[in-house]
C-alpha cells in the first residue's frame, strides 16, 4: 500500500478527516453504515499489539474488526518476539506482509513512530505515553450525542496534565471547543503541545485552580493520577500533588447545569473521582466507554478504505 493511512494522532489529521471518521462511528452505532460499507474490512486481517494491559480498548478493536467483517491477530511482549529484542521496524516489516492494519498500545511515542515508519500499511495509536487518540474520538462522540456539537462548548480537565490531557489538548483545535485544564503547577501538559493547539486558534486555559477550570463548564474530566507509563515507586508524591483536583459533586455543581462527566477509565472512586460523580446523573462514563467501539470502526474504516 502506497502511502498508507495511519491514524497515530488528533493533531496530524485535518478537522475534515476527524469529522468524517466520526460521522462513520456515529452511522455505525446507529447500524446505518455508509452506502455499501457495512463490511469495509471483509476477509481483512489486523495485527493488534498490547505492551500494555486493556480492557477496553483490546475487546472494543477485537469486536470492532470482526463487525466489520475482518479477524484480529493479538500480540504480546510475552508471547511474541517483541519481548525477546526483535526490533519495532522489523516487526512492521514482517506484519506488513501478513496483516491489513497494526494497531499497537505502546510506551514511548517514538515506538509507534517507527512502527509507521517502516509499515507498508495503516497503524493505529491504541495509546502512548504521550497520546490516545482513539479515546478522544470517542469523547468527542459522547460529548456530541448528548450536548449537540461541541464546537464552541467549554469542556474542563482536572488532574494530571497526561497522556489523555495531551489529545484533548490536540482535540481542542481541531474540533474548535474551549478546553480549560486544571492541574497541579508540577503535573501540567506538556508546554509544547499548549502553544500549539494556542497557534491553531483554539482557546486555552491551564491554571491551578480546579473552580477557574469549572465554572460554567459544559463537561468536567479527569483520569487516573497514575497512568500506566508512571514510575509507581512515584504515587505516593502524585497522589498529594493531586489530592485537591477528586472531581466530586461540589466541583460538578460549579459547571454548567446540565454539564457532563466524562473519564476513559479504568477509574479509581474516592480518588480522581469520588463515587457520586462516577455513579450519579451526569456521568456518562458507560455510553464513552460503548462509544470505544463505534468510534473506532469509523477509524478503521477511514485507514483501509
Ligand atoms: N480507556 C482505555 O483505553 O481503557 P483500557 O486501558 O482498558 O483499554
Ligand atoms: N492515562 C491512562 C489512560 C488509560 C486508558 C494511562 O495511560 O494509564
Amino acid at each position: 500500500m502506497n502511502n498508507p493511512r495511519h491514524f497515530l494522532d488528533i493533531d496530524r489529521l485535518d478537522a475534515k478527516s476527524l469529522r468524517n471518521i466520526l460521522e462513520w462511528g456515529k452511522a455505525y452505532k446507529a447500524g446505518k453504515p455508509p452506502e455499501g460499507d457495512a463490511k469495509p474490512l471483509d476477509n481483512k486481517c489486523v495485527a493488534l499489539i498490547f505492551e500494555k494491559p486493556s480492557t477496553r480498548t483490546r475487546v472494543s478493536f477485537e469486536v470492532g474488526i470482526k463487525q466489520l467483517g475482518g479477524y484480529p491477530v493479538v500480540l504480546e511482549p510475552g508471547g511474541s518476539q517483541l519481548g525477546r529484542g526483535e526490533t519495532i521496524a522489523d516487526t512492521a516489516r514482517v506484519l506488513s506482509r501478513y496483516v491489513d492494519a497494526i494497531m499497537i498500545r505502546t510506551t514511548r511515542e517514538e515506538k509507534l513512530l517507527e512502527l509507521a515508519e517502516f509499515a507498508s500499511i495503516p497503524v493505529i495509536n491504541g495509546l502512548t505515553d504521550r497520546t490516545h487518540p482513539c479515546q478522544l474520538m470517542a469523547d468527542i462522540l459522547t460529548f456530541e450525542e448528548r450536548l449537540g456539537s461541541i464546537e464552541g462548548k467549554v469542556v474542563a480537565w482536572c488532574g494530571d496534565g497526561n497522556n489523555m490531557a495531551v489529545s484533548w489538548l490536540q482535540a481542542a483545535a481541531r474540533f474548535r471547543f474551549e478546553l480549560r485544564l486544571a492541574c497541579p503547577e508540577k503535573l501540567m501538559p506538556p508546554s509544547d503541545v499548549v502553544n500549539w493547539a494556542r497557534g491553531e486558534g483554539a482557546t486555552i486555559v491551564v491554571t491551578g485552580n480546579v473552580e477557574e477550570a469549572v465554572t460554567d463548564a459544559d463537561c468536567v474530566v479527569t483520569d487516573t493520577w497514575v497512568s500506566m507509563g508512571d514510575d509507581v515507586g512515584d504515587s505516593e508524591r502524585r497522589m498529594k500533588l493531586l489530592s485537591h483536583y477528586q472531581v466530586d459533586q461540589k466541583v460538578m455543581d460549579m459547571a454548567h447545569k446540565g454539564a457532563i462527566f466524562m473519564h476513559c477509565l479504568p477509574a479509581y472512586r474516592g480518588k480522581e473521582v469520588a463515587a457520586e460523580v462516577m455513579d450519579g446523573p451526569a456521568s456518562a462514563v458507560w455510553d464513552e466507554a460503548e462509544n470505544r467501539l463505534h468510534a473506532q470502526k469509523g477509524i478503521l474504516r477511514w485507514c483501509l478504505m
